[in-house]
């Protein structure tokens, strides 16, 4: 025996090392047809590890005082070295976190991943979604530019319009009667500290749920229904080590030449990922014309401006987020995958695809009586997608499953 393997040998002893490689890499079998759509998760991950270390760096510099915090990341670009490369990759890394995160989410969509028995994944999902909403919010707030503190004065100030507990909850949020110092110290705390955490314990949850029940694939239907009699190996299987790693390493390095090209080329995105506002100072008496958020919020801002009650409206855009939590038992289709779907159902996707996008888009723009008008009618599409889901998933005409997985 080696003085390797002995090595090995006295920690599997004391920690589940080897298994561990066993049950999640070397002999955690995934269907052999994932395609194009299963590399979001990997890149996800990878995002999140990114943000995650480049956020440390700017934390050395970065200073959570109102008088200094907008200094202090023009300090990072212009004077601590490489200090624009690890704050572009800060900023255009939220940005592409929702890119992935979004296009993960579609392929649950289009292969119905979130249906039974992955209803788990799919929730752990939202949670990730939604804390990772909180996480670009308040990171937002902390350059302390005129769009950071606009942006966070007319997101907070919604919870007002909810009646009675409404304006001592503003309050209580934002820690004085303005966003102010104490708001920016608060957000920092929850930036750096504490949200990082859930997003890492969530991350880890949602991937122990999906080891428990295996991955969906594009087909949608479950390889652990043919096993090799002898072996109990799913015939539609292959070890994730080293097939899946090295092909996610591919996505890896494609995604990282579209990632750079940005950072160099384009950090601003024309500003969808960085907005020109924000590289004046906060002003707190100097309101700007146009508040937007970025644009990974503009459909649900959209939502809200469409409804003119702004209680409802609150309460419009919260369900257009709360409502995908409900998906897996929306969804009454025999059939998961996309490739088996009927055409109404396909016809209804796609509406709903272009109603999430159309808001997004309006929800960057100034409103006027059309947009609004168009905002409104993409709302109902929008809601009408899951609130009508029962009913036509039911009617719609599908085609039979295959039994084994095809290409
Ligand atoms: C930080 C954010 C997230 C990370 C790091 C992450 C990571 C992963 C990884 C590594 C996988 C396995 C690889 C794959 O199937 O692509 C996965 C699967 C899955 N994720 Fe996520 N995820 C995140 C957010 C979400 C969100 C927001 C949702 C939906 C609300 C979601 C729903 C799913 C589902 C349904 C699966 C199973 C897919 C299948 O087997 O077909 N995830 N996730």
């Amino acid at each position: 025996m080696s003085t390797m393997q002995k090595f090995v040998g006295w920690i599997d002893e004391r920690f589940p090392l080897t298994s561990s490689w066993k049950t999640h890499l070397s002999e955690y079998y995934a269907p052999k047809n994932f395609n194009f759509w299963y590399f979001f998760g990997s890149l996800a991950l990878l995002v999140l590890v990114m943000q995650i270390v480049t956020g440390i760096f700017l934390t050395m510099n970065y200073k959570p005082d109102a008088t200094l915090a907008f200094l202090s990341v023009e300090y990072i670009m212009r004077d601590v070295e490489w200090g624009w490369l690890i704050r572009y990759m800060h900023s255009t890394g939220a940005s592409m976190f929702f890119v992935v995160v979004y296009l993960h989410m579609f392929r649950g969509l289009m292969y119905g991943s979130y249906r039974k028995p992955r209803e788990l994944i799919w929730v752990f999902g939202m949670f990730l979604y939604l804390a990772l909403m909180a996480e670009a919010f308040m990171g937002y707030l902390l350059p302390w530019g005129q769009m950071s503190y606009w942006g966070a004065q007319v997101i907070i100030s919604l919870f007002g319009a909810i009646p009675v507990i409404g304006n001592d909850l503003t309050l209580w949020i934002r820690g004085d009667y303005v966003v102010s110092d104490a708001t920016l110290n608060r957000f920092f705390a929850f930036h750096v500290i504490a949200l990082p955490f859930v997003l890492v314990g969530l991350v880890a949850a949602h991937i122990i749920a999906l080891h428990e029940v295996g991955s969906n694939n594009p087909d949608g239907i479950e390889i652990k229904k043919h096993k090799d009699p002898v072996t109990h190996i799913p015939l539609d299987g292959i070890p994730f080590h080293p097939y899946y790693t090295v092909k996610d390493i591919m996505g890896v390095v494609v995604f990282l030449m579209v990632f750079s090209a940005i950072i160099f080329f384009a950090p601003e995105m024309g500003g969808w990922f960085l907005e020109a506002n924000n590289f004046i100072p906060a002003n707190s008496l100097k309101t700007p014309e146009h508040i937007v958020p970025l644009w990974y919020f503009t459909p649900f801002y959209a939502i809200l401006r469409a409804v003119p009650d702004k209680f409802l409206g609150v309460v419009a855009m919260g369900s257009a987020v709360v409502i995908m939590f409900f998906l897996p038992w929306l969804d009454r289709s025999k059939v998961k995958s996309i490739r088996y779907r009927g055409t109404l159902y396909k016809t209804i996707l796609t509406l709903f695809v272009i109603s999430f996008i159309g808001l997004g888009y309006l929800g960057t723009q100034a409103p006027t009586g059309l947009t609004t008008d168009i905002a409104r009618v993409l709302s109902v599409i929008y809601f009408g997608f899951f609130l009508l889901m029962p009913w036509y998933t039911k009617i719609d005409k599908t085609k039979p499953e295959p039994e084994r997985v095809t290409g």
